[in-house]
């Protein structure tokens, strides 16, 4: 007889080597927590327990990739690990021509001066940070042309990161489209919680920029997690491998940046690949400037082979759905709880909607910041504030921006913590929102003048 119900599954590895983690105890916390300024990026890690901060750069390495690295050409021009390099990009992303970074914000550096004149408009599906800074610094203003379901935490959209054409269109036609230098498309949207783009909206957001000839240049960090997401939800795509996903997404763009230390299973590292050459060179032109030369930028030898390596096992089917399968699993718990976080769960955490598990907090008493200080304090993890703070001050008027979502992330290393952690976190998180009521607010102490979620300190209100 069949048994009618869903088998477990497991992680597609097993644990060479571990890496001891220590909780310290309820009064050492709310010490660290209160010397870090309630900025969880200013506590030291050997105070944290389980550490949710980012999935960037934190991911375990394989047997491979560690092989990898002794075999690192550490010449200073032409490393073979470069072209190893190089031939990866090409055969699983398709681009033609690669300009190694020593992580994502180089590449956008460069792609961002070189492009963006001032007074120039970038559309793009929701801002990510460092991404929206650089073309700031190169003149341009980032306008956002993302379906407005992806402001929504509740909607249960497939595709949040979907861009509404009309949006898009309505711009071109306002600024003209010589003043668009490229549309910027992210897959697996960061700042929407890690939702999708689907094939079909790019293919028309293609159709578009074609019709205007404007570039799109693709922020490709988790594009592997995105194509994943195709794979489960858009008709058409279950039988196709993640690979041939990922090959289709960048073949509809006309360039990319990269953080490798997301997706690419590394922990520092990126590139920026392009298929026009006379851009090439010119950004070819522009690393040795800023990042080193054109055949390691900033990477070491061994870095661009375990990166090479990283990319191959990033498309893998088994590796994908247990790295997006972990992330549902949390977020499933938490949603079991009744915790409201970001719906659909996210490809790299899991998103707290702090706006409403703290709804007696305005966004001027910084709702994520709190709750993000709480959660250190209860059981030592460490998360990140995704709201007022993140979103930064408008360049203009000097004000707040003050972002639809006020959210914490609790991002997922890849390959590094078990299920047994998840369900630590979920607890906790759980602990604290059944405290969420004594729960108060917190102001600026410092402010830095870039970037201020990295850096800020904060005080009680
Ligand atoms: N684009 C996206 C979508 C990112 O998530 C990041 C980094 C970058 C670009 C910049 O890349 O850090 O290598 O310079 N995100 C990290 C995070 C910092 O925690 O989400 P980088």
């Amino acid at each position: 007889m069949e048994r009618n119900k869903e088998r477990s599954w497991a992680e597609p590895y097993k644990i060479k080597m571990v890496e001891p983690v220590r909780m310290i105890s309820r009064e050492e916390r709310e010490e660290a927590i209160k010397e870090a300024g309630y900025n969880t990026f200013l506590l030291k890690s050997r105070d944290v327990y389980i550490d949710l901060l980012t999935d960037s750069g934190t991911s375990a390495m394989s047997d491979r990739q560690w092989a990898g690295m002794m075999m690192g050409d550490e010449a200073y021009a032409g490393s073979k690990n470069f072209y190893h390099l190089e031939e990866t990009i090409q055969k699983y992303y398709g681009y033609d021509y690669v300009v190694p970074t020593h992580q994502g914000r180089g590449a956008e550096h460069i792609i961002s001066q070189l492009l963006i004149d001032e007074g120039d408009f970038i559309p793009g599906n929701m801002y990510f940070t460092t991404t929206k800074l650089h073309q700031e610094l190169a003149g341009g203003t980032f306008v956002d042309v993302i379906i407005d379901e992806a402001h929504d935490p509740e909607n249960e959209h497939p595709f949040k990161a979907d861009v509404d054409l009309i949006k898009l269109e309505n711009l071109i036609k306002e600024k003209g489209a010589e003043r668009i230098p490229y549309v910027s498309i992210a897959t697996s949207v960061n700042m929407a919680g890690g939702q999708p783009i689907s094939l079909s909206n790019l293919k028309k957001v293609r159709e578009l920029t074609n019709k205007y000839e404007i570039p799109i240049i693709h922020d490709m960090t988790r594009v592997a997690e995105n194509a994943y997401f195709i794979k489960q939800r858009e008709e058409g795509y279950e039988d196709t491998p993640v690979k041939d996903i990922v090959r289709e997404i960048c073949s509809l763009t006309d360039g990319a940046t990269m953080s490798a230390k997301k997706d690419a299973l590394v922990n520092i590292g990126g590139f920026l690949a392009l298929n026009d050459e006379e851009l090439f060179r010119k950004a070819q032109n522009m690393v040795v400037i800023y990042e080193g030369l054109h055949t390691y930028g900033g990477m070491a030898g061994r870095d661009m082979e375990a990166l090479s390596i990283g990319i191959t096992e990033s498309v893998d089917e088994d590796h994908i759905r247990a790295r997006v399968g972990q992330v549902q699993y949390l977020g499933e718990k938490l949603i079991d709880m009744g915790v409201p976080v970001v719906r659909p769960i996210g490809s790299h955490g899991v998103f707290l909607n702090a706006k409403k598990i703290l709804p007696h907090l305005s966004q001027d008493e910084l709702p994520a910041q709190t709750l993000a200080a709480e959660l250190y304090v209860d059981a030592g993890i460490r998360s990140m504030e995704r709201g007022v703070v993140s979103a930064g001050r408008d360049p203009e008027t000097g004000e707040h921006n003050y972002p639809e979502l006020e959210l914490v992330r609790l991002t997922i290393p890849r390959r590094v913590y078990t299920q047994a952690h998840m369900d630590v976190v979920a607890e906790s998180v759980e602990a604290v929102y059944y405290q969420r009521e004594d729960i108060t607010g917190l102001e600026f102490d410092y402010e830095p003048e870039y970037l201020r979620f990295f850096q800020s300190r904060f005080k009680k209100r």
